[in-house]
């Protein structure tokens, strides 16, 4: 609780208001005003940097995550999930029949804007709709399976640039509500995911580094050593909203796809490096 209370005085006494989303803007506008808030913030730092998250601002935890990079802790995972990902269902079709390319190289474009279904998609989302399109149970959220086809997909999209196109109509309805939440106070702590991770990024909250918003999806799913496993960005979505006592989603809500969507868009442009390690 003391930690926490340290964070909110932290708050209180930061400049608030440097940064303001406005409510027409586009999102190619709001990709470029987040993108000159930073250069501003930090001039040293080049925008391709942004991809390594709070690992920039930190050169020991750096140092440990080029370490572990060279024998990497997902490479069994990527190895399983290419086996996951080619062993054909009952009905003789595999994974591969329902994306685009096969599949392959294509993570770097999710979440995406379904037209037919008029709702955002998340890879994990996308991999299920294809099991139950060919009468297979989905798959459990953040279980190891999903998260290792996941990963087997991540990998050959290395080295990618996030794309997508700019969202309009109702695609854009679902953009603007993600990045509501991004700057909405929420929870006992009254606290935005801004307040941390554009105000405070790079700036120690006690002892816990907050990484920019620029670069959080470029790398998913991720080895985190606390978890002592692959997960994906959800994960940490209910993991930094319990951090400031806020109310906790399931996994692929609408409210969260919403947000990941808004963070992609964000990201366009930025090196896909997923899977990744993390802290
Ligand atoms: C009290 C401060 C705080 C708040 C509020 C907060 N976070 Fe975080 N978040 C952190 C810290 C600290 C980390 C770990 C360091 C890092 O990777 O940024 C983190 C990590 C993350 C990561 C992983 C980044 C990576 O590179 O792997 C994501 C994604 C994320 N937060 C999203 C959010 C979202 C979305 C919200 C709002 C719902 C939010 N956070 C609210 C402090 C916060």
């Amino acid at each position: 609780m003391i930690r926490l209370l340290t964070i909110v005085s932290l708050l209180f006494l930061s400049t608030l208001g440097t940064w303001a989303q406005a409510k027409d803007s586009t999102p190619a506008e709001d990709r470029e005003a987040l993108r000159k808030y930073f250069q501003s913030k930090f001039p040293d730092i080049p925008l391709d940097a942004y991809k390594d998250g709070a690992y920039i601002f930190d050169p020991k935890a750096r140092a440990q995550f080029e370490e572990i990079e060279e024998f990497p802790p997902w490479e069994f995972d990527v190895e399983e999930g290419e086996a996951l990902f080619k062993a054909p269902f009952k009905n003789g079709k595999t994974y591969a029949d329902c994306f685009e390319n096969g599949g392959i190289g294509i993570a770097q474009k999710y979440p995406l804007w379904d037209e037919k279904r008029e709702e955002v998609v998340t890879l994990p989302l996308a991999i299920n709709l294809c099991r139950q399109a060919n009468g297979e149970e989905p798959l459990p959220y953040e279980k190891s399976d999903l998260l290792k086809i996941q990963a087997f997909m991540a990998y050959t999209s290395r080295g990618k640039r996030i794309e997508g196109p700019e969202p309009t109509g109702k695609a854009l309805e679902a953009y603007k509500k993600g990045r509501e939440y991004y700057y909405s106070k929420r929870g006992q702590l009254h606290m935005t995911c801004a307040n941390c991770h554009l105000q405070h990024a790079a700036s120690r909250l006690r002892y816990e580094l907050p990484g920019p918003l620029l670069g959080q999806t470029t790398h998913w799913p991720a080895y985190r050593s606390k978890w002592e496993e692959l997960g994906d960005i959800q994960r940490r979505y209910k993991e930094c909203n319990k951090q400031v006592r806020a109310k906790d989603l399931p996994y692929q809500a609408e409210e969260y796809r919403n947000l990941q969507y808004y963070m992609h868009q964000m990201d366009i442009g930025l090196e896909f490096n997923g899977p990744s390690s993390r802290k």
